[in-house]
């Protein structure tokens, strides 16, 4: 029997999600049952590429409020659908230490809309910052919210890390062992 394929698509902007894609298909090009995983930018992602796939994992940062690639990948949505397994991944500098996985949930539902996304609920992991690499817009934008922290009377761990990431020129949060789970989850699917 051929192996199964694996697409994943990952919309991402300083490089954080497509890292966690590279990690999600070393995993499961380990496995006894290993399948055929195919990398792409969300970008990149064609109708053809999708016909192949038995399972779909989308992967995408999560910037002020817009998951990256979403709006791109959406208008592929017939062929997602044809995809027979599909699952859905966010990165962002917060993840689920600070956001309630509900209101990260509810930000896969919104962008890629239910029908695609189903209501199985998505992976979180956290990503960081990288400072030097950052375009003046995104920065100014990181600052304000910097800014905003730093004249907070009580500053929790995660102001303080956001704060502490300007200082150090960026900060990384990454974390393989977290994808564990989705990979969990693929297995099954790969089970049949
Ligand atoms: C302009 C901008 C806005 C961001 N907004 C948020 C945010 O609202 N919440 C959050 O947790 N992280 C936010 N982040 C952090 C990103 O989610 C984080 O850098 C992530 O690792 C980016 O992944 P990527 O490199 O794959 O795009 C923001 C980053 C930038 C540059």
């Amino acid at each position: 029997m051929s192996p199964q394929t694996v697409l994943i698509s990952y919309g991402s902007t300083y490089g954080h999600t497509e890292r966690y894609a590279q990690w999600i298909a070393e995993e499961l090009q380990a496995l006894p049952q290993a399948p055929q995983a195919i990398l792409s930018p969300a970008a990149e992602v064609t109708d053809e590429l999708l016909a192949q796939a038995d399972i779909l994992i989308v992967g995408a940062s999560y910037l002020g409020g817009f998951l990256t690639g979403a709006p791109t990948l959406r208008k592929r949505k017939d062929a997602m659908l044809a995809v027979p397994h599909r699952l859905f991944y966010t990165v962002s500098f917060n993840g689920t230490a600070v956001y309630p996985r509900s209101y990260l949930d509810e930000r896969v539902m919104k962008s890629y809309k239910a029908d695609v996304a189903g209501d199985r609920p998505a992976f979180h992991f956290r990503g960081g910052l990288k400072m030097d690499e950052m375009t003046k817009l995104h920065r100014a934008a990181l600052t304000g919210v910097k800014t905003a922290y730093k004249l907070k009377p009580h500053q929790n761990e995660y102001d303080k890390q956001l704060i502490e990431a300007f200082d150090n020129g960026g900060a990384d949060y990454m974390d393989r062992a977290a994808i564990t789970p989705l990979v969990e989850q693929v297995k099954e699917y790969l089970a049949g």
